[in-house]
């Protein structure tokens, strides 16, 4: 029932509820495709036929582009990609979903917990001790399905009908084999058995063995030979002496380029293929920058975190200028009209809807609230038709400034989590608060928050998030998982130096 026409790659492990899966119908490699937490533009821009086009805003099914709709939720239908939590492709056309428990039957749909499907294109209503043969029904306890040679109904006494021991064979023909493990016995090298103590095995290949010989993928070399070097399992002759392998790369004294970030040996700093000075520049990615246009980096450019016209989204730089009106990031990608855009996201992956009445964020996803209900980030298919709209999206850290700088925020860390009656009860530790107008300092760093669990977002154990405390001594979680070696020095030193 699933119509991938594109490599399919399902990635439906996120909601056990998802049964219908997900396509990827990324022409290029796997790796670089979403829900790694890679958020840089070049990640998701792909090719349908000759075209380029964005997978965290469009699809592409068959070769055609459906705007409008990130492949990274989608589905195709023909030609077309659709939202498989509320819709469903039957035959090559998108239908409504009326509920989560509905399925295909040929062109139309049903609802299995009422209805059922014979011979892939009749329904039926569903009773007790009806079942399918072929397209028509019949009562299991007066009739039986004969292969005759076509699928006939037959009365139970007919020949054809299985007899009571037949059924039973057949449901224990299921358990699987046992498997009987080898032996553990001498060493071997590839499938030939060798004595350790004369011989060394390297990558399948049998060499003597002597205390001062090594491997090197499938090669030997002898570590009193300063001409060759292993670097990365590939042994390299001939390098000049005091040569030293760094991350797979050969440097020796001549090599006065600059090859990677870090060079132990030459005096200078690197930045991409560059020699850069630390004290007048600033190293973005590989490009270096003036330090006088700015102290942050973001992607490969620098900025001046001062110029409020300057919005960056996971590495992206966007010049809010021109811009009518509000704009916030979402994921690398800036959300510019929201009136007609929403954005969902999830920790590692942000994707913008176009809106629609009655739906709903569940993480990624974006749900039909008549169809779904979301709790704690997970997709559940039993609607809750009164349930409250989450009134806030979690974001990046960086999303959040400069307006938390004002706020009363602390970094929290999830020490641990119990669950009681539909509250889900954080211990946290306060490990930074960020409270530059108000001398109120949290004094104990054990704090019990309660949070109603399914309007909250998802908090993993250890991970460390930052919350705002409200007038009301209650406090709401305000961003992902923060990185705390290089997230939170940004925020601190953004928010005093608005002070000052
Ligand atoms: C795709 O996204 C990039 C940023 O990630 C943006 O610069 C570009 O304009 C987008 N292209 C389209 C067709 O939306
Ligand atoms: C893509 O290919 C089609 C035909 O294969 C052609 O008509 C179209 O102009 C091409 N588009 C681009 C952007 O090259
Ligand atoms: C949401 O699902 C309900 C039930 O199937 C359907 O009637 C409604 O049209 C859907 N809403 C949208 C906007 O598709
Ligand atoms: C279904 O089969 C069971 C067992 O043979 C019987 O007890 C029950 O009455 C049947 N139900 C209907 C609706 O015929
Ligand atoms: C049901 O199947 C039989 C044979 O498999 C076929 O002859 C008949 O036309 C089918 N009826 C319908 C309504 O599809
Ligand atoms: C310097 O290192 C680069 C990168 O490995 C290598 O390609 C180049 O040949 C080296 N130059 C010399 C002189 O060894
Ligand atoms: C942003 O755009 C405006 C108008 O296009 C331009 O004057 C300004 O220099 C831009 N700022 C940056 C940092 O690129
Ligand atoms: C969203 O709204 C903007 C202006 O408010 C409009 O230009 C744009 O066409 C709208 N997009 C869609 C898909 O309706
Ligand atoms: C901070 O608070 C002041 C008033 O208390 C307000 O005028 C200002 O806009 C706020 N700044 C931000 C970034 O929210």
């Amino acid at each position: 029932m699933k119509n991938c026409k594109a490599p399919a790659f399902v990635v439906a492990i996120f909601f056990a509820t998802f049964a219908q899966g997900v396509c990827h119908h990324d022409r290029g490699t796997h790796s670089e495709v979403g829900f790694s937490g890679q958020m840089e533009g070049i990640h998701h821009l792909h090719n349908c036929g000759n075209v380029s086009y964005n997978i965290s805003g469009s699809s592409c099914c068959n070769g055609n582009i459906s705007p409008g709709l990130s492949q990274l939720v989608a589905d195709c239908c023909g030609s077309v990609a659709y939202n498989p939590l509320n819709e469903i492709c039957c035959d090559s056309k998108v239908l409504t979903q009326s509920s989560t428990h509905v399925k295909c039957c040929g062109k139309d749909m049903y609802l299995t917990t009422t209805h059922m499907c014979c011979g892939g294109n009749r329904i039926f209503n569903r009773k007790e001790n009806l079942s399918c043969c072929g397209n028509t029904t019949f009562d299991k306890t007066t009739h039986c399905c004969c292969a005759n040679p076509e699928l006939v109904v037959m009365p139970k006494h007919e020949t054809c009908c299985p007899k009571a021991t037949d059924e039973m064979k057949e449901s224990q023909q299921g358990s699987p084999p046992t498997l009987t493990l080898p032996k553990n016995s001498e060493p071997k090298c590839r499938t030939i058995p060798f004595n350790p103590q004369e011989k060394m095995c390297c990558s399948g290949k049998l060499y003597k063995a002597s205390a001062l010989t090594k491997c090197c993928g499938e090669h030997v070399y002898t570590l009193s030979d300063d001409s060759v070097l292993c670097c990365n399992g590939v042994l390299h002759r001939n390098v000049p002496e005091q040569s030293e392998c760094v991350g797979g790369v050969i440097y020796t004294a001549a090599n006065t380029t600059c090859q990677m970030s870090t060079r132990p040996r030459l005096g200078e700093h690197c930045c991409g293929g560059q020699t850069f000075n630390p004290r007048t520049h600033i190293c973005c990615n590989g490009h270096s920058h003036n330090k006088m246009n700015g102290n942050f980096c973001c992607g490969s450019e620098v900025y001046d975190h001062h110029n409020q016209f300057l919005r960056c989204c996971s590495g992206h730089l966007y010049n809010l200028t021109q811009s009518r009106g509000k704009a916030e990031c979402c994921g690398n990608l800036l959300l510019q009209y929201n009136n007609n855009q929403t954005c969902c996201s999830s920790s590692t992956n942000s994707i913008i809807y176009q809106t629609k009445p009655k739906h709903r964020c569940c993480g990624l996803y974006y749900y039909n609230t008549s169809l779904w209900s979301c709790c704690a980030e997970h997709l559940k298919p039993t609607p809750k038709p009164n349930s409250s709209p989450a009134e806030y999206r979690i974001k990046p850290l960086m999303d959040l400034i400069p307006e938390m700088c004002n706020k009363t925020v602390f970094f929290g860390k999830v020490e641990s989590v119990a669950l009681a009656n539909y509250q889900r009860h954080v211990v946290l530790k306060v490990v930074g608060q960020v409270n530059v107008k108000s001398e109120k300092v949290i004094k104990d760093p054990w704090l019990h928050v309660s949070l109603d669990h399914c309007n909250s977002p998802a908090t993993d154990n250890g991970m460390t998030y930052l919350w705002e405390e409200n007038h009301n001594g209650k406090y709401k979680l305000l961003s992902h998982p923060v990185d705390l070696t290089s997230d939170i020095y940004m925020f601190y030193s953004v928010c005093y130096q608005k002070k000052g």
